[in-house]
């Protein structure tokens, strides 16, 4: 945490969060005199998104005024945005260090704690970069950025927190952007052995015959297909075995061609990330494990090559799962619901009492929500406290029904149901009812469609081109969250 905090020192570069009310009468008085000297600064520097550099003598950037727009339009993801925003700006000029002026934010609507953490995450996701693969090396650093903000235990605890969800968030990233040549089941299951070694998180992994002993039926069925077996992951977190467990499922299709029901080459590009959820539980994980907060959690991710070929499972087949349920192949690029399903049985074999999964399940829900929102569906209780961690943490979700009406879609002839809907309408939502067969009902459950929001498609604010990393904080802070809830409710 030290480090992170301090003073002007001659030589850094400032950043100025400004809002609009507080620039237009011209100077604000409460800027570094010196750094302002003989400089007019025109108003629409408080504008929101405006970033407006000034320089010291010898021509070296001295000084970026970030407009943060009206105070009244003020909330924790604008200053992550405008973070993410001058985070970048400062990476292109080779700074030693940048100081950040939190305390020259006049009557800002934001706690300074709230607004300390805000920054650091977004700084962190905004300065994001995958350039692995690139031959030469990265050309931008991102400076050390010290924090102007009066430091006490709250600033450093919103602080700590924030720098832990960037962290995670920057992992669930790393992994959806892999190619699907370095990201097959078994590469992804080191991945996570890996990153968890010498830490409190024990992960196994369970191979083929484990998953035939434990009836998993979907994921042996979706990754017949492909030369690389599939594989589940289980990673387990206790710090208080007095708590009640939770569960975080993952889909982890590591690449989606959609399987003998072939997709279109218009549609397949980006189903590397098909295992996204299975990131973003990850990525959970690694920020749960590191917070210190009393917890126990489970975090589960089937995965899968879904391939075509002359092993791969049928249009047509009929799977029994292990509760007995029968299901019908209908479609085999329906692949992510049967992974999941037998995913949700394990949940419940482990006691879980709550359970939330996270799935680039439909493009039925990117229609319908678009790539902003993802779809929340399952017992309400869950969903409302899936949306105030969601207002919380700016990673938008919207409830969909899980319309009792259409449960009749997902009837076959011949087996209790079909994993796709016989009717060409409300796909995210046949798909939710198809998970809800799959949930016992001593369970809580909440389902994320986060099809939409795997990827986004430019870079702005705290959000960068390429994988999002979409639903890591937020499962986090979910987590956190409800087990605090336990605790109430208990007492
Ligand atoms: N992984 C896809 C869904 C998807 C598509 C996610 C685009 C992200 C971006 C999923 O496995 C799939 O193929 N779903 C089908 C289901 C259909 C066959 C019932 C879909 O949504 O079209
Ligand atoms: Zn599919
Ligand atoms: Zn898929």
């Amino acid at each position: 945490m030290k480090g992170h905090f301090g003073k002007f020192e001659d030589g850094d570069a400032v950043i100025y969060p400004l809002f609009k009310e507080d620039i237009e009468s011209g100077i604000p008085a409460h800027l570094n005199a010196a750094d302002m000297r003989d400089v007019e600064v025109r108003s629409s520097a408080g504008e929101k998104d405006a970033l407006t550099w000034m320089f010291r003598q010898r021509g070296k950037p001295g000084v970026l005024l970030v407009g943060l727009g009206e105070k009244s339009k003020a909330d924790a993801d604008l200053i992550r945005n405008a973070a993410g925003n001058a985070g970048r700006a400062v990476m292109k000029d080779r700074l030693e260090r940048v100081h950040v002026s939190l305390n020259a934010i006049q009557n800002s609507p934001l706690h300074a704690a709230e607004t300390a953490g805000a920054w650091m995450e977004g700084w962190m996701l905004g300065t994001y970069t995958f350039h692995k693969y690139k031959s030469a090396p990265a050309d931008r650093v991102v400076p050390p950025l010290r924090l102007d903000v009066e430091q006490t235990a709250e600033t450093e605890e919103q602080v700590r927190m924030a720098m832990l969800r960037a962290e995670g968030t920057l992992l669930a990233r790393d992994l959806a952007n892999e190619p699907p040549n370095e990201l097959r089941p078994e590469m992804l299951a080191r991945r996570v052995q890996e990153h968890f070694a010498n830490t409190p998180v024990e992960v196994e992994v369970l191979s083929r015959s484990t998953l035939e002993k434990e009836g998993m039926a979907g994921l042996l069925a979706v990754g017949r297909g492909s030369r690389y077996a599939p594989l589940f992951i289980k990673m387990t977190y206790i710090s208080d075995s007095s708590k009640p467990l939770i569960a975080l499922v993952g889909k982890g299709i590591t690449f989606d061609t959609g399987g003998i029901s072939l997709k279109k080459d218009y549609n397949i590009s980006d189903m590397r990330m098909d295992m996204a959820g299975g990131a973003s539980v990850i990525g959970a994980m690694d920020i749960l494990s590191r917070s210190g907060a009393p917890l126990k959690v489970v975090a589960l991710i089937p995965a899968a090559e879904n391939m075509p070929g002359g092993n791969a499972l049928l249009p047509g087949e009929i799977l029994t799962y292990a509760n007995g349920l029968t299901v019908q192949i209908g479609n085999t690029d329906a692949e992510g619901r049967l992974v999941l399903a037998d995913a949700l049985l394990y949940a419940h074999r482990l006691g879980a009492r709550d359970v939330a999964d996270i799935a680039t399940l439909t493009y039925s829900c990117t229609g319908a929500l678009g790539s902003k929102y993802a779809g929340v569906f399952g017992d309400q209780s869950l969903v409302d406290s899936m949306r105030d961690v969601s207002a919380r943490v700016g990673e938008k979700v919207w409830q969909l029904p899980l319309a009792d009406e259409y449960e009749s879609y997902l009837d076959s002839d011949c087996a209790d149901i079909c994993n796709v809907s016989s009717v060409g309408e409300a796909g995210a939502i046949t798909a939710a009812l198809f998970l809800r067969r799959f949930v016992d009902p001593s369970m809580k459950w909440v389902h994320l469609d986060m099809a939409g929001l795997k990827d986004a498609s430019a870079t702005k604010g705290h959000v960068v081109h390429g994988a999002t990393g979409f639903g890591t904080r937020l499962l986090a802070e979910w987590v956190l969250s409800r087990t605090a809830h336990h605790e109430r409710s208990h007492a």
